[in-house]
This record gives C-alpha cells, sequence and structure tokens, in this order.
C-alpha cells in the first residue's frame, strides 16, 4: 500500500505504465474509518484492479467549525483498516487541494438547497468541489459512495452526469450495527447511554407512519430534530443528540 501526502508525487505514480488499462474502483473519504467504509473497500476490491482511498476531512464542507475540530481523526488505525484491501492512499493537506483559496467551486443550485443544505449553509458546495477535484486526480473509472448521505449521492450523481464526468458513481447500501444505527464516523463522539438512545432514530423514521409524524416522537425520545421529509420512495432525517448530528433515511 503506498501512501501519497503530495498531489504531485501522486500524479506522477498515476501517469506510470503500472496503472495503464487497469480498472481504478475510489473510495472517497474524511477518515475515521468504520465497517461502513470497509465495505466500500471491499466493494470497490471485487469489482476494480487498483483500488484507492483518499483520506482527506474537508474544511469547505463544515458549516460549523466546531464540528470540524472536533470531527474524528484517527489516520494509523485507518491504515490499519485500509492495508490488504487498497493500493494507493491519497491524503494531501489543505493547501495543496485549495491551492486556489477556495476561490473555485462547484454550486448546485436546487437540490442542495434542501433538507441538509437548509441546515448546513455551504455544505454541498464543498462536498462537491472537493469530489471533483478528487474525482479529476483519480481518473477512476468506478466511484463508491454510501446510501446513508443520500442526498449527498444524489448530488455526487447528478453533478457527473451534468459535467460529463467520466467516473461511474456507485451507490452501496447503509452499514448498520446490530442495534439498526448507521454506521457514522460522528457516532464515536456519542456518550455510551447516547448511543443506546441513538438506535431510536433509525427504528421511529422506518416505523412511523408519516414523516410528519415521526417528528414528534423523535422529540419524545430525546432528539432535536432538524428534519423528517419524504422524497418519492425515501424518508429522509436528521437529528441532533449530545450535541451530534445524525443523519439517515429510510426506504419506504
Ligand atoms: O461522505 C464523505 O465522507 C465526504 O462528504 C466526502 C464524499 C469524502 C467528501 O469530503
Amino acid at each position: 500500500m503506498r501512501v501519497f501526502h503530495k498531489i504531485s508525487e501522486w500524479q506522477t505514480a498515476r501517469a506510470a505504465p503500472d496503472f495503464a488499462g487497469r480498472k481504478i474502483g475510489f473510495v472517497p473519504t474524511m477518515g475515521a474509518l468504520h465497517a461502513g467504509h470497509r465495505a466500500l473497500l471491499e466493494r470497490a476490491r471485487a469489482e476494480n484492479d487498483i483500488v484507492v482511498l483518499s483520506i482527506f476531512v474537508n474544511p469547505t464542507q463544515f458549516n460549523d467549525l466546531g464540528d470540524l475540530t472536533r470531527y474524528p481523526r484517527t489516520p494509523e488505525a485507518d491504515l490499519g483498516l485500509a492495508e490488504g484491501l487498497v493500493d494507493c492512499v491519497l491524503s494531501p493537506n489543505a493547501g495543496e487541494l485549495y491551492a486556489d483559496d477556495y476561490h473555485y467551486r462547484v454550486t448546485e443550485n436546487e437540490l442542495s438547497l434542501r433538507w441538509e443544505g437548509e441546515h448546513r449553509p455551504g455544505h454541498f458546495d464543498g462536498v462537491l468541489t472537493i469530489v471533483l477535484k478528487l474525482l479529476n486526480l483519480v481518473h477512476a473509472q468506478r466511484a463508491y459512495f454510501g446510501e446513508k448521505d443520500w442526498q449527498q449521492l444524489q448530488l455526487v450523481r447528478g453533478m457527473a452526469r451534468a459535467l460529463f464526468l467520466p467516473t461511474e458513481i456507485v451507490a452501496c447500501p447503509t452499514e448498520r450495527a446490530a442495534d439498526g444505527l448507521a454506521l457514522s464516523s460522528r457516532n464515536a463522539r456519542l456518550s455510551p447511554a447516547g448511543r443506546v438512545q441513538a438506535a431510536l432514530f433509525p427504528k421511529i423514521l422506518r416505523e412511523s407512519a408519516t414523516a410528519d409524524a415521526a417528528v414528534p416522537l423523535l422529540q419524545a425520545a430525546g432528539f432535536g430534530v432538524d428534519y423528517v421529509v419524504d422524497d418519492e420512495n425515501i424518508r429522509l432525517g436528521a437529528v441532533q443528540l449530545e450535541g451530534i448530528r445524525l443523519i439517515d433515511n429510510a426506504r419506504l
């Protein structure tokens, strides 16, 4: 497994003959890897010749500075999880990825303003911009995204279509703990009691008769509710617990 911190070194390696004619599967992450990321990497491993993982805590997608500073960072454990599944890890610093000082960015003007976008202004500009930069650096055949971040997945797909990107965007099912909580790097910040309580979120989201009916049930279970909405056959929700934001979705 080769780890690249310098973009120029990655670009030299990417242009070398050992990549020629081989299918590349790409998994972009912000690190703090867990079994959900492992599932993305395993799928990428099964479907491609070379697996590239990026680890970059992207500052432009954090509308809340506290959330950015508290975001878990576990670089050594991340490399341990990647070992054996990943060929190349791309982990540049912010100065290199944003040499333009974020003067150039991708903005979507419709879906990105709803739900997550309404509660996290600018979040999806940051996500789409970093995903485009990474896709342009990696030149993968396929890139893998989890369905937990449903709105992110739709927006990345939309960007790939709108900008004629050559990489196929592959959606992967949400990985869940035994009690149903969607795996997320932020779960690590919950107290043991909060972690038990958090499992009520997917349960209420799934079992409520309507999106509106889920709101008072979630509040009664101790969550602050940012939104619960039904979009075609998907129910999307975001809640706060112990100052930590959890998002999830359920098929109706
Ligand atoms: O889903 C994530 O972890 C991030 O939003 C992504 C896609 C790696 C972009 O920073």
